[in-house]
């Protein structure tokens, strides 16, 4: 049966490419979006940077067409600055809003934002109300099991802001103070799921890498869907192969060299097209390596990479790599 979130079509068993603050731009989701990502969302964007217009929140706001279905996701701690920034970020065109109630990091979660509001459920019903009213596209909110071991309370959250319009919600599978610490556990996204109350689509999410992992909680936790994060930054390809095990029950090859060159240089060039020249070749520096995970010996090919100023020799680069390692078998070498 279909998943769907509004009036959107997500297909049986959708998966989602995770939120990543400084990965999840427009560069990074042209790969994944042709590596078969079915919805995908934004980087994180502040509140109170939207309001201010800062130049960096608002650059964030950039989707395009054939990023459809797209998500916004925003987070904050004032109630009347998250209802300000979802009537901006409206505006850019997204087909649906998110909000982050899982960041763990200090400065977000300490300044009462993000994860923080898994302490006061009262005032995350009221933002999230807030958020609802100001925007006529569906809601979505991501978040975690609870602020800590003792306060597993997602379950509280599921039924409440159900209740308020909410129409999915993400769950990684940790609390706040692990962090990205320890294995992530849905056991307790299985009982919502379980929980004959929450109607809406439950996506699980956190540590899914392969294949197999991605089959065995599907049943496992029953949930309607999975977010990737991690495992899709320099291997977009994870979701076809995800899609095409759950379609055929056999499992691809992995993407052979040149298909790991293509989209290295895709990504490049879109990076380029949208920060320009020197910031596009700048910040894809820290993606050469997830792309040629597991070549043997790539080291000096990446130390050339990641300090070649000139897009032309990067390409150049890229080529030596396709001639150097023509022989390996990316299948069983990369695995
Ligand atoms: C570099 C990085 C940046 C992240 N930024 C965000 C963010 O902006 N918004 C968000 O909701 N989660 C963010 N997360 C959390 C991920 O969306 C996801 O919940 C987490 O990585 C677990 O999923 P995974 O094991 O598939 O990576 C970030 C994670 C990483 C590694």
């Amino acid at each position: 049966m279909s998943v769907k979130i509004g009036n959107i079509d997500l297909g049986e068993f959708p998966l989602l490419l995770a939120p990543m603050e400084d990965v999840s731009d427009p560069p990074f989701r042209f790969v994944c979006k042709q590596g078969g990502a079915d919805l995908m969302y934004t980087e994180f964007i502040s509140s109170e940077g939207l309001i201010r217009d800062a130049a960096k929140s608002r650059k964030k706001l950039d989707i395009f067409e054939y990023e459809r279905p797209i998500g916004i996701q925003i987070f904050g701690s004032d109630i009347e600055s998250m209802r300000e920034a979802t009537e901006i970020a409206t505006l850019a065109g997204p087909d649906l809003m998110d909000i982050n109630y899982g960041c763990p990091v200090k400065n977000v979660a300490c300044r009462g934002a993000g994860s923080a509001l898994l302490q006061d459920i009262d005032k995350m019903v009221k933002m999230t109300e807030a958020v609802v009213k100001a925007t006529h596209l569906p809601v979505t909110v991501k978040t975690r099991l609870g602020w800590d071991d003792n306060t597993k309370n997602v379950e509280e959250v599921a039924e409440r802001l159900q209740d308020i319009g909410i129409q999915a919600l993400t769950i990684h599978g940790r609390t706040r103070a692990q962090l990205y610490k320890g294995e992530a556990d849905w056991t307790l996204i299985r009982e919502i799921k379980r929980n004959p109350r929450v109607k809406i689509p439950i996506f699980g999410n956190g540590d899914v890498d392969s294949v197999v992992k991605a089959a065995n909680w599907r049943l496992e936790y029953e949930v309607d869907g999975i977010m990737i994060g991690r495992a899709a930054i320099g291997y977009p390809w994870i979701f076809r192969e995800v899609k095409h095990f759950f379609k055929t029950g056999e499992v691809l090859p992995g993407p052979t060299l040149q298909e790991r060159i293509t989209a290295c240089s895709t990504h490049l060039e879109k990076s380029i097209e949208w920060k320009g020249h020197k910031t596009g070749i700048f910040e894809m520096r820290r993606h050469y390596s997830n792309y040629f995970k597991g070549l043997p010996d790539f080291k000096p090919f990446r130390m050339r990479l990641v300090s070649e100023p000139d897009v032309e020799n990067i390409y150049e680069i890229l080529e030596e790599v396709a001639f150097k390692f023509s022989n390996y078998d990316p299948a069983t070498v990369m695995a």
